[in-house]
C-alpha cells in the first residue's frame, strides 16, 4: 500500500519526514535506518539534527546503512556518498563512525564487495529505509530496465543521472563517475517500510508517472507498489502533475482526519 501526504512546502515535508523517521529511531533496541543522499532528505536530516544534536538521543543506538555509493572516488573525497551521510546526519546525532555501512568500492573485487553489503542489510533487516526519486524515476542508483528482484550490484550511471549529479561536482559531468554500487531494488524493497520524498516541480513528471503507472521495468520507482507499507511525502509542485483519477489501486491519499482513503481530499 502506499500512502500519499501532500505538504504545503519542502520544509512541511522535512518536519513530517523526520517525525516518521525519529519515531522509528526510538523504537526500544535501537532501530535499523536506511538512509539516501540526494537534495531531498536534506531538511528532514537538517530537522532531526536540530532536534537531536549534542543530547542523548535515540539514534545513538542505531545501525544505518545507505543506499549506494560511487565507484572510482578515492578514500577521503567529501562526495562519497558515506562521507555525505556522515557530515548530514550521522555524525551531527552521535552515531559511531563503525555503525554507519556502505557498500565499499575501493575493494579490487567489487562483485564480493556487493554480495557482501547485500549479505549485510538483509541480515541487519532494515526497519525503514529513506528513499529520493530520480527524474527518471530511478531510486538508489537503480536505472530504468533494473530488474526488480535485482540484489546489490555495480550499474552504469544514465547520461541523465550524471548530469543531474554534476551539481555537486562544480558542475562538471566528467568529474561525475560513471559507475556505482548501488543496493538493489530487490534489496531496498526487503526494508520493513519504506519512506519516499520528493520536493520541487522537476520531479512532478515522476511522481505523477510512479503513482500513475502499473510496474514497469522502465520505471524502477513503480517497484513500490508491490510493498505492504510505503509512505510518499510530497510538497504541492511535486504533486502537481498527479491526476487522481489515474492512480494505480496500491494508492491511498491522506485525509483531513488524518485518515487515509482512496478518494483524494
Ligand atoms: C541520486 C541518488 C538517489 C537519489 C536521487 C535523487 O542519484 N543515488 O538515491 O534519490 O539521485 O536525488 P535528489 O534528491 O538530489 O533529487
Amino acid at each position: 500500500m502506499i500512502h500519499v501526504r501532500v505538504l504545503p512546502d519542502a520544509d512541511a515535508v522535512g518536519v513530517a519526514a523526520a517525525d516518521i523517521i525519529d519515531a522509528v529511531a526510538s523504537r526500544p533496541g535501537g532501530a535499523v535506518l536506511g538512509l539516501a543522499t540526494g537534495s531531498s532528505p536534506d531538511r528532514a536530516y537538517r530537522e532531526i539534527v536540530r532536534r537531536n544534536a549534542g543530547t542523548a538521543n535515540p539514534y545513538r543506538r542505531a545501525r544505518v546503512f545507505i543506499l549506494d555509493e560511487y565507484v572510482g572516488l578515492p578514500p577521503g573525497h567529501p562526495e562519497r556518498y558515506a562521507a555525505v551521510i556522515s557530515r548530514a546526519i550521522t555524525t551531527p546525532v552521535g552515531i559511531p563512525a563503525d555503525r554507519l555501512n556502505a557498500p565499499n568500492p575501493d575493494l579490487p573485487d567489487l562483485e564480493a564487495a556487493c554480495a557482501d553489503y547485500d549479505r549485510t542489510v538483509s541480515e541487519a533487516g532494515v526497519d525503514l529505509q529513506l528513499l529520493g526519486i530520480g527524474g527518471n524515476g530511478h531510486i538508489a542508483f537503480n536505472e530504468p530496465g533494473t530488474p526488480f528482484d535485482a540484489r546489490t550490484h555495480v550499474t552504469e550511471l544514465t547520461e541523465r543521472t550524471r548530469r543531474d549529479n554534476s551539481r555537486f561536482f562544480s558542475g562538471e559531468i566528467d568529474r561525475v563517475p560513471t559507475r556505482a554500487i548501488t543496493q538493489g531494488i530487490g534489496t531496498v524493497l526487503g526494508a520493513g517500510e519504506l519512506l519516499l520524498i520528493a520536493t520541487g516541480r522537476a520531479k512532478a513528471d515522476a511522481v505523477a508517472e510512479f503513482l500513475h503507472t502499473e510496474p514497469s521495468l522502465h520505471l524502477p520507482v513503480s517497484a513500490l507498489h508491490a510493498h505492504e507499507a510505503v509512505t510518499v511525502l510530497l510538497d504541492e509542485a511535486a504533486a502537481g502533475a498527479i491526476d487522481p483519477s489515474r492512480v494505480q489501486p496500491s494508492v491511498r491519499w491522506q485525509t483531513a482526519d488524518d485518515r487515509f482513503s482512496r478518494e483524494s481530499a
